[in-house]
Order: C-alpha cells, then sequence, then structure tokens
C-alpha cells in the first residue's frame, strides 16, 4: 500500500519525485497525482537560465515563486534545475568573450537564483551536460570561456548562496559504460580532490523500451557512486514508437523495474525522479516525432502498466 514515494521512503530513500510546473500544475488531474504519489518535485524548465535572467540583473521569478511556494504548501522536497546550462540559455550570456566578465555573470545568476531559494531547496543540479557522448567537454560559451574551470566557480558560488541544498552535476546517457561516464568519474574526481562542495551525480535516464543497455544500467550507476558521491535517477521516462500496445506497455513496465530496481540496488542513490507523470504532457513527442508514452500514467491520467513495474522496482 500507499504511494511510489512512501515505498521509496520505506525502502531507506529520499523521495519518488517527477518534473512539475505551474503549467502542468493547473491541471487539476496531474496536480492530484503528484499531491498522492510523489515526493519531490523538479521545475521543468522555469528555474532556467532563460526563464530567469532573461536580461543582466533582471530576474523573472514568478513562475519558479509558484513552483518553490506549491512544494512547500504540499509538503515536498524541490530539485533546483538547472543553475549552468548551455540550452535555454539567453544570447546575451552567449555573446560574452573574457573570463572576468563571464565568472562575475555566473556568480551573480547562481546568487539570484539559488539565494533566492537559500534552505528551502533539497538539491541543486548546479551544471547539466557538461560532455559530449565521448567524454570531452561540450562547446558552450561556458566552456570556450573559461574551460572546465566554469564548473568550479559554478559550484562554489552554488555552495555560498544556498550552503545546505546538496549539490548534484547532471548528464544523460550515463546509463552505459563509456567516454561519459568515464569522463564523469574523472571530473567529479578531480572536483574532491580540489575541494569543490559537489555531493552527488545525477543520470538523467531517458530511456527507449527495451533498449538493450537497461539490463546493465546498474553497471555505470555504481561505477558513478563508487566516487564516493550521492547518484540520483533524476529525469527518467522510457519512451516507444507510438501508438502504443499491449506489448509494448509491457515491455515498459519490465523496463522501468529494471530501471527503478538499478536505483534501489545501488546503496548511495538516494532518489527516483520521472521527467514528468502523464503522457499528455512530455518533451518526447516534441523532439522525437512518433514516439511518446514515455511515463507511468497515460494521457487520460490511467495508471500504465508502467506503474507496476516501477512499484516493483522499489520493492524489489
Ligand atoms: O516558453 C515558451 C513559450 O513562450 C512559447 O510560446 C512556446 C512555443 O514553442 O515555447 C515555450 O518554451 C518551451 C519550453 O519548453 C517551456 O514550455 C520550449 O519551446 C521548449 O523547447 C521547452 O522544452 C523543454 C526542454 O527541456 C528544452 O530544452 C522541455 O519542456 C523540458 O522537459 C526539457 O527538459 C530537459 C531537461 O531540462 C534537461 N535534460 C533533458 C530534458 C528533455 O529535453
Amino acid at each position: 500500500t500507499g504511494s511510489l514515494d512512501a515505498k521509496m521512503k520505506s525502502v531507506g530513500r529520499e523521495y519518488f519525485g517527477t518534473c512539475a510546473d505551474r503549467n502542468t500544475l493547473s491541471d487539476a488531474a496531474y496536480e492530484a497525482i503528484v499531491i498522492a504519489e510523489y515526493g519531490q518535485v523538479t521545475p521543468e524548465n522555469s528555474m532556467k537560465w532563460d526563464a530567469t535572467e532573461k536580461s543582466r540583473g533582471v530576474f523573472s521569478m514568478s513562475d519558479a515563486d509558484y513552483l518553490v511556494d506549491w512544494a512547500t504548501s504540499h509538503g515536498k522536497l524541490i530539485r533546483g534545475h538547472t543553475l549552468v546550462w548551455h540550452s535555454q540559455l539567453p544570447s546575451w550570456v552567449s555573446a560574452i568573450t573574457d573570463a572576468a566578465t563571464l565568472t562575475t555573470v555566473i556568480q551573480d545568476h547562481i546568487k539570484g537564483v539559488a539565494g533566492r531559494y537559500a534552505g528551502k531547496i533539497h538539491h541543486w543540479d548546479v551544471v547539466n551536460e557538461v560532455f559530449n557522448d565521448d567524454g570531452t567537454f561540450r562547446t558552450s560559451v561556458f566552456y570556450n570561456v573559461l574551460g572546465e574551470s566554469f564548473i568550479d566557480i559554478a559550484f562554489r558560488a552554488a555552495k555560498a548562496a544556498d550552503p545546505t541544498a546538496k549539490l548534484y552535476i547532471n548528464d544523460y546517457n550515463l546509463d552505459y559504460a563509456g567516454g561519459k561516464v568515464n569522463a564523469m568519474v574523472a571530473l567529479v574526481t578531480r572536483l574532491i580532490a580540489a575541494g569543490v562542495p559537489i555531493d552527488g551525480i545525477g543520470s538523467q535516464a531517458h530511456l527507449i523500451v527495451n533498449n538493450g543497455a537497461i539490463p546493465y544500467m546498474h553497471q555505470p550507476l555504481a561505477a558513478l557512486a563508487a566516487t564516493g558521491l550521492k547518484v540520483a535517477l533524476t529525469e527518467l521516462d522510457i519512451r516507444m514508437t507510438l501508438p502504443s500496445d499491449a506489448t509494448k506497455l509491457a515491455d515498459q513496465s519490465s523496463n522501468y523495474q529494471t530501471a527503478v530496481y538499478a536505483c534501489k540496488r545501488t546503496a548511495n542513490c538516494v532518489g527516483v525522479t520521472t521527467w514528468g507523470v502523464s503522457d499528455k504532457y512530455s518533451w518526447v513527442p516534441d523532439t522525437f516525432s512518433g514516439s511518446g508514452a514515455a511515463l507511468l500514467w497515460d494521457e487520460n491520467f490511467a495508471k500504465k502498466p508502467a506503474y507496476t513495474g516501477a512499484t516493483a522496482g522499489i520493492l524489489a
């Protein structure tokens, strides 16, 4: 009995969470499921740079405030997402060419956003998607101007802005062994040795039904956890080619069980966040045309077989 979140807590973890924001929480059916089943919310878009600081020094926080107020009044933890990311980045930031200015801009942005919610955020995704799949650093204004020191700068600024939040680095395609996982391990090992305040690694886990890596995804997760940091699955969804059918939904359920169990079987894995609640609202069809149905509730808010799979993964 009990919610997904209660079950996660019953096995010693921090939460079972979902992304949300004002737009989805304004759908009463969506909101009711978040209230009933989830213990943590991650702002899907409202805390990103293009939402919070469109012009330098001018902060627009109403949607982020909405999410924080909603979470606080409903007793949900918050995973702040995300402070430094190459995407959804205003062009005034991308145009910066000198290191001193960009350093100040990063510090001021983090102070403005993370500082505003100091003491209220459980985890922060401080930097997001800094690697290419081969483990080289991704080209971005941050890397081009500052080299990898932008990561150190961002974590130190986040610690100063909100000393109690646990600070995470977050990325996708950490579900299989390879260059990206190796690079992540090397980076966080360097950060720890340098005394940079970092607490965890988020593995987004945007998966595809029956992808061959899923049965082995606990292995790279264990490699990340072997750094001594906490780990979490931060954006889990498992998409399929549309239309869905009973076979695909059953396979998806099995895949959810495996993915959630990958966290459960990893001692340092503190929680699982799905990237949404209902197939009515998901980034997947907008990005991967012809794919979707990636979440635990269908577009009519009926529980899918995947809900049972996720539950089994928690309790396995
Ligand atoms: O806010 C504008 C709105 O003013 C405009 O009218 C509308 C028209 O397209 O677009 C709105 O912005 C959209 C935004 O979501 C807010 O709804 C963007 O087009 C759309 O691209 C954006 O998509 C988000 C995507 O990140 C952007 O990269 C998705 O909702 C969000 O789920 C997705 O989340 C990311 C994580 O942050 C990082 N990991 C990958 C994950 C999936 O891409």
